[in-house]
């Protein structure tokens, strides 16, 4: 009698996720990370594309913005294949395509470029069968990089800070999201908002709430990021928050978040075994 072997044929398939909001200051870089890094200790293979010239994701997991290279640039403007871009970090199922100083000129330079708004979507599906999820974080503009990362992306994610004048342009931003999907990519969609540097003992906190959850309804994340000092201090040490401090509330918010995120898909609480992890360390091989 021969014994009969299973192969699991289950190829991953990155969705990817854009966290986006034209505001600026109002959390994307610290949700990109943390959310990236949680994904990642959930056992789900994630890449962190930061495609800001502020380099803030970049330096933030540990890289120098000032020295990456090759990077994000050399995909969105010259072409290069994504998986030449890509480095480990020190969790081994987060990788990252990093921001160097050349994409502050790259707007400019893709002006005249060729399928301009379409760059990182064709360069993303190279490698896309290596990841779970791919993490963008956006600049605080609306700009061909935001278009590019939004034409990539199955979901957006808007954080929304907890503040006075958090609502202030985000229909404008809405607006814009409707475009990419009618005009360039039908497949785009609003995952939800999520509230950040939130705290519940100010007044104007708990209306902005309200206020946010009018406009997003139930698509709004339950879990709220409270605001909490090791958040803010983790990118001057190069560390996620789950390096920096694991027993902070931010640290704590971040997990909550991503398990959030992870049961709207039906995925159990600790995350499923998965493959994502050689998969992802096969993606980056000589290059880390
Ligand atoms: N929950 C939080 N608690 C305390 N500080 C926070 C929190 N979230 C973010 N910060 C701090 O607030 C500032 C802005 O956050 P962040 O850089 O994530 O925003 P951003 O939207 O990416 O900004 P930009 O638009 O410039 O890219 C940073 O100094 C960050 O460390
Ligand atoms: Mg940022």
């Amino acid at each position: 009698m021969t014994a009969r072997i299973t192969i699991s044929t289950e190829r991953l398939m990155a969705e990817t996720i854009v966290i986006a909001n034209q505001k600026g200051g109002v959390g994307k870089t610290t949700t990109a990370i943390n959310l990236a890094a949680a994904l990642a200790l959930l056992k789900q293979a994630t890449l962190l594309i930061d495609i800001d010239p502020q380099g803030n994701a970049t330096s933030g997991l540990g890289c120098d913005h000032k020295t990456y290279t090759p990077s994000v640039y050399h995909v969105i403007v010259e072409l290069m294949p994504l998986e030449k871009t890509i480095k480990g970090t020190i969790i081994p199922t987060l990788h990252v395509c990093g921001s160097g100083p050349e994409l502050v000129g790259a707007e400019v330079e893709l002006v005249p470029a060729l399928a301009r708004e379409s760059r990182l979507k064709g360069a993303l599906s190279a490698v896309k069968d290596r990841f779970k999820y791919v993490i963008i974080d956006c600049p605080p503009s609306l700009g061909l990089l935001t278009i590019n990362a939004l034409n990539a992306a199955n979901k957006v994610i808007i954080p929304i800070q907890g503040e006075y004048y958090s609502m202030e342009g985000l229909a404008h931003f809405l607006e814009t999201i409707k475009t990419v999907k009618s005009a360039l990519n039908p497949s785009l969609d609003i995952e939800g908002g999520v509230l950040t540097m939130f705290d519940s003992r100010m007044v104007l906190s708990n209306q902005v709430r309200a206020e946010v959850e009018k406009y997003f309804g139930k698509s709004l994340f339950k879990t709220v990021i409270p605001r909490n000092i090791r958040l803010a201090e983790a990118p001057g040490f190069g560390q996620c928050i789950f390096q920096y401090d694991p027993k902070s509330k931010g640290a704590e918010a971040y997990a909550d978040f991503a398990r959030e995120l992870l049961a709207r898909r039906g995925i159990p609480e600790d995350g499923p075994e998965n493959e994502g992890e050689q998969k992802a360390s096969a993606a980056t091989e000589n290059q880390s």
